[in-house]
């Protein structure tokens, strides 16, 4: 069995880098550690939360902004040859890192593959860490990039591929929607269902509920779309807020996000709470963005009544 580690990375494409870095610092708070090409490298871990850092949590790129890639790392790097080998198996594509590949991406050695779905997936083996101290972009405490958001075609096809061959854990189920741990976070990987692949939201905790709501006016008062709350997640207990990024991409604050202890995962079974109102956002907020729950029609009716 192919046993996960912890997500790296979110890469993504935009017609418009110097806007893209200008929002990944100035308003998401990133700190911009590097540019080669037509790449901008980003950093979000503090050390004193994780323990460690990543060399880079998010690269922007010129390119097309519906070209998105998460990387997760094995946690025995001597995997990669079997991951290689069970992926084909399943008939999915392989393609090993060539080094220049590898270079870009901070890492020993990986493969790129795709979800059934066609989501984008890179599996590390050794990917950097980094020394340096992490400075925000601008005055909020982010302690981690922690998840990511993915459309799926198929939740319930795509929740297989990722249990059978990586051994990812189902957390809980929203709806359809599929909430994955690879390690005692709650979830790293959310399946959407979607009629399309891709990246729906990008997690960083932040320290504490200050950030949170400091953040939801500060970034209204910057004319930033807020799409979902502030509110808090009854599924992962944590408070959060989303906005509205570059290409139309969704980024999410929180904190207080649940973990399932190794002590608990022979006893953890996995909920299922519905779409209706108080099961995303447990203060009431509902999502105005594809993916995360809308407000349903009926509940906006007796509003009106009322
Ligand atoms: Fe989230």
């Amino acid at each position: 069995m192919i046993n996960l580690h912890d997500i790296r990375y979110a890469r993504l494409g935009t017609s418009d880098l110097e806007a893209a870095i200008t929002f990944a610092t100035d308003i998401v708070g990133l700190q911009l550690v590097a540019r080669e090409g037509k790449s901008a490298y980003f950093r979000s871990d503090r050390a004193t939360v994780r323990g460690d850092t990543r060399d880079h949590t998010l690269v922007y790129f010129e390119g097309d902004p519906a070209d998105h890639t998460i990387g997760i790392d094995l946690l025995d790097p001597d995997d990669l040859d079997a991951l290689g080998a069970a992926l084909e198996r399943e008939g999915r594509p392989v393609h090993r890192g060539t080094r220049a590949e590898c270079d870009a991406r901070r890492t020993r050695d990986f493969i790129a593959t795709t979800d059934p779905s066609g989501n984008q997936i890179e599996f590390l083996a050794r990917p950097f860490n980094s020394g340096v101290r992490f400075t925000p972009g601008r005055d909020i405490m982010i302690d981690n990039f922690s998840h990511v958001g993915m459309f799926s075609t198929d939740p319930k096809r795509d929740t297989a591929f990722w249990t059978r061959l990586l051994n990812a854990r189902v957390s809980d189920w929203l709806g359809d929607a599929t909430f994955l741990r690879i390690n005692t976070v709650h979830h790293s990987v959310v399946l959407m269902p979607s009629t399309r692949p891709g990246i729906q939201h990008i997690n960083h905790q932040v320290e504490d509920i200050d950030d949170v709501m400091r953040s939801y006016y500060w970034l209204k008062q910057q004319g930033v779309k807020i799409v979902y709350g502030p509110g808090r997640h009854p599924i992962s207990t944590a408070i959060m807020v989303y906005f509205e990024g570059p290409d139309g991409m969704v980024y999410e604050y929180s904190v207080g996000v649940k973990h399932i202890l190794p002590e608990q995962e022979a006893t953890y079974r996995p909920r299922q709470f519905t779409l209706e109102g108080y099961n995303g956002d447990m203060w009431g907020s509902f999502a105005e963005t594809e993916g995360l729950p809308r407000e349903p029609a009926a509940a906006r009716r007796m509003r009106l009544v009322v």
